[in-house]
């Protein structure tokens, strides 16, 4: 059976799904009114992944206001975004999805002539650090006790988007 795959920007109907799929992936996952609260910030750009019918996953940046940035080394670039969250349903991981939801949000953020993406993980999330470090990322930094249920540091990975091929 031929499947199709179409992504749209995450609207509040989508959250009891996108829900589901968060408390699966994540320790501590995010709660339906801080999802509202994301989706309704105008320098988010969230999505959802579809395969048919049924979301398979989703993901987010956060546009950073320019000059706004803590780290040195991002002084030579000009538009900075956040990744806040990316996650792809466990049946439907290692198919490309997460992969496909990375590629629509750098291409989407190089519209907005986003230049640079920085994201924090876990350090014991070696999935999806190795996941990052294949698609060109690479660390950058550590920020100590940044989860604090575990008081675990956060591993900082960032990467330049101007190379990247910009989709029609
Ligand atoms: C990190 C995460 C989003 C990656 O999503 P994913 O859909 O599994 O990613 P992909 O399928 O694109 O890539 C994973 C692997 O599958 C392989 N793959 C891609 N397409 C494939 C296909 N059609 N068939 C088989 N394997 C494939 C890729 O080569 C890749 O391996 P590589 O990293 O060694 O290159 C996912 O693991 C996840 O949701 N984790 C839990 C949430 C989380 O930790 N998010 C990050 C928070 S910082």
């Amino acid at each position: 059976m031929q499947h199709t795959c179409s992504f749209s920007t995450m609207v509040e109907g989508d959250l009891d799904e996108v829900l589901s799929i968060e408390r699966e992936v994540f320790p501590h996952p995010w709660s339906k009114e801080f999802f509202q609260l994301i989706i309704s910030d105008r320098s988010n750009w969230v999505i959802t992944l579809r395969r048919d019918n049924t979301i398979v996953g989703y993901g987010g940046y956060h546009l950073l206001k320019k000059g706004r940035t803590f780290l040195s080394t991002h002084d030579r670039y000009q538009q900075i975004i956040h990744l806040i969250n990316i996650a792809v349903s466990p049946p439907f991981q290692n198919q490309g999805f997460g992969t496909r939801l990375l590629d629509l949000l750098f291409n989407n953020a190089k519209r907005s002539c986003a230049d640079y993406c920085y994201l924090e993980v876990r350090p014991s999330n070696t999935q999806a650090i190795h996941f990052y470090q294949r698609r060109g990322f690479s660390v950058i930094g550590v920020i100590e006790k940044y989860y604090p249920y575990e008081n675990e540091n956060a591993v900082v990975m960032g990467m330049g988007l101007s190379g990247l091929i910009q989709e029609r």
